[in-house]
């Protein structure tokens, strides 16, 4: 058995902006719509000859990011993989223009000058079309004439520009056409940035997501963790689990009776049952929506069985939990005492079990203890109609590889040493 630690400390301001942004990003009325989906689909995998892609994608601070082009001659941009992003965007040239200036970020900006192959979307073309008209506009001056303006509020922050094409060469997907937001002006802490991206790849069930654009019909990813090599994003072809049939599956699920369509980007699942060690920990009746999750590195447990999961981890445990938590966690054990710490299991719909190590879901907190990375979706302070939801966050998901079968409409997932796989 290796250590039940995971190796890094988080970054423990990422995770408090989370907590205090993740409800209002959520419920931004913006999302794409239905219309875009033929106008688009195939378009980048037609250019690599439909075998499906493989892309490396990288932990930096609290999220995972991939490299790419954009351009001809390309321009090098990275984004953090959002599986419930509904676009592509990264930040343009013009934003030096605009009153909030650009945010701070590790690559030169993209100059859509600078790229023979850069096109500006014009007004009134499907994909304009398909982003409500509250958060889109057709700029009517100079160069920017009758050219697909629009605002989004994505994870990282409220955004706006300008809707383009151009070539894009994402992993192993060379010189295919992709629409993407090029972003001139935002929110974002102009001094903190995105930790050093320049903006994000959106997988989400939308109709502008890299997934959709791209045509496949599956998807999968791996996540190593920090500091443990390269994880990867698998599209198309390239996306398959070594158990193939045989890997425990769940179907997507939506959220019944509330309001649906703040949360019609993730990709849902039902969770029926959760153990830590022995213990069986009581979910409410007919059991929480989980949105899957690759931005938030914590899971967000339903919140009465968050207290029951709590509660069972430290009996396991033992030793008595450290007097002051370190924010924003809610517990904290000496390392020491972690050895006894249970392996939690949670079963989907169907009986899909995933199993979590402590390596997992204990965190170092770089204090000579670790804390429980995962905390209760009161936090997230829903509407009382969503209190039921709860969220399957990155680090829980490691050396676990998830496969998103689109026209299955299923989640299938199996261990796997993640880093190995690319
Ligand atoms: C992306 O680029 C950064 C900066 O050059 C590098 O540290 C990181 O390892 C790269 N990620 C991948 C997956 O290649
Ligand atoms: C991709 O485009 C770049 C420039 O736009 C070009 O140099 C390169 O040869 C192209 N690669 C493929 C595989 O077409
Ligand atoms: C669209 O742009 C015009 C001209 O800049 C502006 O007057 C109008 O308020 C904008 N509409 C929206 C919905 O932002
Ligand atoms: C969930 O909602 C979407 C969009 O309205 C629909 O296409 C899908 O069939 C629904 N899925 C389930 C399991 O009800």
């Amino acid at each position: 058995m290796g250590s039940p630690v995971a190796g890094t400390t988080l970054f423990i301001l990422c995770l408090i902006s989370l907590t205090t942004t993740f409800a209002a990003a959520a419920f931004w009325p913006y999302d794409l719509r239905q219309g875009l989906e033929q106008a688009v689909r195939g378009r980048l995998l037609a250019g690599s000859g439909g075998g499906g892609a493989v892309v490396p994608i990288s932990w930096s601070h609290a999220h995972y990011v991939a490299n790419f082009t954009i351009g001809s001659p390309p321009q090098p941009a990275s984004g953090i993989i959002d599986l419930s992003g509904e676009l592509v965007w990264t930040q343009c040239a013009q934003c030096k223009l605009r009153r909030g200036g650009c945010f701070k970020q590790e690559l030169p900006l993209f100059d859509p000058a600078k790229s023979n192959t850069y096109k500006t979307e014009p007004c009134g073309t499907d994909l304009c079309d398909s982003i409500p008209p509250d958060s889109r506009n057709c700029s009517s001056s100079g160069d920017g004439k009758n050219v697909c303006v629009y605002a989004a509020d994505t994870r990282g922050g409220e955004t706006g520009g300008v809707v383009g094409t151009d070539v894009f060469a994402v992993g192993s997907t060379a010189n295919a056409s992709l629409a993407f937001g090029c972003v001139v002006d935002s929110d974002i802490d102009a001094a903190a940035g995105l930790d050093g991206a320049s903006g994000f790849v959106g997988l989400g069930r939308t109709p502008w997501s890299l997934v959709s654009q791209t045509g496949v019909a599956a998807f999968s990813y791996c996540l190593a963790g920090a500091g443990k090599g390269n994880s990867a994003l698998f599209l198309g072809d390239a996306a398959k689990l070594t158990a193939g049939k045989s890997a425990p599956t769940t179907p997507f699920v939506n959220i019944s009776g509330g309001d649906d369509e703040a949360f019609d980007n993730y990709y849902k699942v039902r969770l029926d049952g959760v153990k830590a060690g022995d213990a069986v920990i009581a979910l409410p009746a007919g059991g929480s929506v989980v949105l899957l999750d690759t931005y938030s590195p914590v899971t967000f447990l339903v919140d009465g069985a968050y207290q029951a999961l709590k509660k069972a981890v430290t009996v396991a445990v033992g030793g008595a939990p450290t007097a002051a938590p370190l924010k924003p966690f809610d517990v904290c054990f000496p390392k020491s005492s972690a050895g006894g710490a249970p392996e939690l299991v949670l079963t989907f719909q169907g009986g899909a079990a995933m199993r979590v190590p402590p390596a997992s879901y204990l965190l170092d907190d770089g204090n000579g203890g670790v804390c429980l990375a995962i905390l209760s979706s009161a936090r997230l302070r829903l509407p009382r109609e969503l209190e039921g939801i709860s969220i399957l966050g990155s680090l829980q998901q490691e050396n676990i590889h998830l496969l998103f079968d689109l026209e299955k409409k299923t989640l299938s997932f199996e261990p796997a040493d993640c880093s190995k796989l690319n």
